[in-house]
């Protein structure tokens, strides 16, 4: 993981106000530890790094002030080597004179270091970012010019990872990657790279998506690319970007996690606008129509919407479809898949590697490559035979929500075209999911006075709700860091009722065709005098049996999960809030996983 954002300018400016700028935009990627490195026209490099986010660090350090024609900024998310100043990137080569920085892992980093080590480098840090420096330097140091050098510390490296590197007295950066995302842009009298698009488009609209293979030369207002195998020119067109970056703003929302849970009712407005109109709806139904075995392929909330959409599938569709974790795909699915399966890789960021792993080994042995994605122009989208945006625009929040929303509705709309039915009934969602925001507000506001000491809590659903209540779980742990476990209602007698005792607090998602069930797992809790908390549509069964019960509107079994999926979201931010946690950045998690 991590992100680097780089800039080459025609003059010597303040640099450091847009390297701040362009982290704050990567802070998603990592965020425990930030590192600014400026290159002067007087042959010296200004290197500031250090543990911390990167507004404290920034204020810290004094970034605003540094210097430069060049500069790099990378935020770390760790991997090798512990958060710490010395781990924290850029770095600098034995003799000071490269500065480099990586996001992604180097996995050979431990074997190379040894090697620089006997070649008589200086290695400072444990962390895989400087074996690329130093990977460069043991070419430099040989007598070849920075582009051969990097020909030939391309070879060197194995793993996932894109690098962006300056030498002194240059004009120059120059950046190459293999396996993660890796954007070039254009602008006046300058070039900027970047890990990710929404850090470069305050800068430019006109960019170059760089290719595994390739290495980017960026100059004051030019950017080249060229082939690591020979060196080669490649002509690509320049890309304008036309999205718009409204989205990356927090607009009025004290966090961007309570400004994506509230735009929810929009974005499936326009998921449906969007997939009424859209031909490859119909080109996907087919796809998974034909299918020898479907496989629904996914990680974290992704993997959530998986599961919901394997019961939407057989209920609706009668399609049976194989939902699986993305690493567990390769052992559990792979050697038994063959052509005619199908594949549905399903993920926001379209670039955790676990699932690109998981597609590519399903490739191999003939599997049909779809995608169900976010991030328009990422990894998935290019490996997907056909592809379906979620339409969410920026996600910058950590834990998904809105994008976990549109996917779950995605499914549902996916499996009522395969079985031929009316999708009009989904025109309802949007107003449905407003009333929920708006009836579930004080109702959570309610119940965080209670539940914010607590460190220990079950999320229990059936059937269409059990995803939903994995989901809602997994939003607790990302920014509570409290223990929340999701389980299927019915498992709980199985094992964790132990735990229960004196006001020991039970979450029930329900159904409205599960409420005998649900009430019975109710009673299980409630007799052993644990609390049961309960949403779902208003039900005297229901009612009569929890502590608490948040009503939601009657909209059928098949749109209560969409539903129900949104106080979870409003309770795990307002725990977080009230437990002094930042839930858009919680403690040790990345946004996009791009490391195995
Ligand atoms: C990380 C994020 C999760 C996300 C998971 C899968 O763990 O923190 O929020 O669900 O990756 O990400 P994807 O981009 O593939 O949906």
């Amino acid at each position: 993981m991590c992100g680097i954002f780089g800039i080459v300018t025609d003059r010597e400016t303040a640099l450091g106000p847009t390297l701040v700028e362009a982290g704050r935009r990567l802070s998603y990627r990592g965020y425990d530890s930030v590192g600014c490195a400026t290159l002067r026209p007087d042959g010296t490099i200004d290197l500031r790094k250090d543990v911390g986010r990167i507004d404290e660090v920034a204020e810290r350090l004094g970034f605003r002030e540094m210097r430069g024609t060049r500069g790099i900024v990378q935020l770390r998310w760790a991997t090798f080597g512990a958060p710490s100043q010395l781990n924290a990137q850029p770095h600098l080569d034995s003799d000071g004179d490269l500065v480099g920085a990586h996001n992604g892992n180097v996995v050979n980093n431990v074997e190379l270091r040894a090697q620089f080590l006997a070649e008589g480098m200086t290695v400072r840090s444990t962390n895989d970012g400087e074996t690329c420096v130093h990977a460069v330097e043991r070419y430099v140091d040989r007598g070849y010019p920075m582009l051969e050098a990097i020909r030939h510390a391309y070879r060197d490296l194995q793993g996932d990872y894109a690098f962006v590197i300056g030498r002194v007295g240059e004009e120059r950066l120059y950046a190459f990657k293999k396996g993660s995302g890796l954007v070039a842009g254009i602008a006046d009298g300058a070039a900027v790279v970047s890990s990710d698009l929404p850090s470069i488009l305050p800068l430019t609209r006109r960019v170059l998506r760089v290719e595994d293979g390739e290495i980017v030369v960026l100059e004051p207002g030019r950017v080249e690319l060229r082939r690591v195998e020979d060196g080669s020119l490649v002509f690509r067109e320049v890309e304008t970007v036309t999205e718009s970056m409204e989205e990356a703003q927090k607009g009025g929302y004290p966090h961007f996690m309570l400004k994506e849970i509230h735009e929810q009712p929009e974005r499936a407005r326009e998921l449906l606008h969007l997939y009424d109109a859209s031909p490859h709806v119909e080109a996907m139904v087919a796809r998974m129509r034909a299918a020898r075995n479907l496989y629904l392929v996914g990680c974290g909330t992704s993997y959530h919407a998986c599961l919901l959409g394997a019961v939407y599938l057989a209920r609706l569709a009668g399609r049976p479809a194989i939902p699986v974790l993305g690493p567990q795909f390769i052992p559990q699915c792979v050697p038994a898949v063959g052509p005619g399966d199908v594949g549905l890789f399903v993920s926001q960021s379209g670039e955790t590697k676990d699932v690109l792993l998981a597609l590519e080994a399903g490739v191999a042995r003939g599997l049909e490559p779809l995608g169900l994605l976010n991030v328009i122009g990422s990894t998935l989208m290019y490996k997907s035979r056909v592809y379906l945006p979620l339409a969410c625009g920026y996600e910058i929040s950590v834990p998904a929500t809105k994008t976990f929303l549109n996917q779950a509705l995605a499914f549902l709309y996916l499996a009522l075209r395969m079985g031929g039915h009316p999708t009009a009934f989904l025109q309802g969602l949007p107003d449905l999911l407003a009333e929920t925001l708006r009836s579930a507000e004080p109702w959570v506001e309610g119940l965080v006075a209670d539940l914010a000491g607590r460190d220990d809590l079950y999320c229990l659903g059936y059937g269409l709700t059990y995803p939903i209540a994995l989901e809602g779980a997994l939003k607790m742990k990302e920014v509570t860091y409290a223990h929340c476990e999701g389980m299927l209602s019915t498992e709980f007698k199985h094992g964790p009722l132990s735990a229960v005792h004196d006001g020991y607090p039970v979450l029930f998602v329900c159904g409205p065709e599960d409420v005998p069930r649900i009430v019975s797992g109710v009673n299980e809790v409630t007799c052993r005098g644990g609390r049961a908390i309960a949403i779902g549509e208003e039900d005297d069964r229901l009612r009569a049996n929890v502590h608490d019960l948040l009503p939601l509107p009657r909209a059928g079994p098949l749109l209560n999960p969409l539903l129900a999926v949104v106080p979870l979201q409003l309770l795990a931010y307002k725990l977080s809030v009230a437990r002094g946690i930042d839930p858009d950045f919680p403690r040790n998690l990345s946004k996009t996983l791009t490391v195995d």
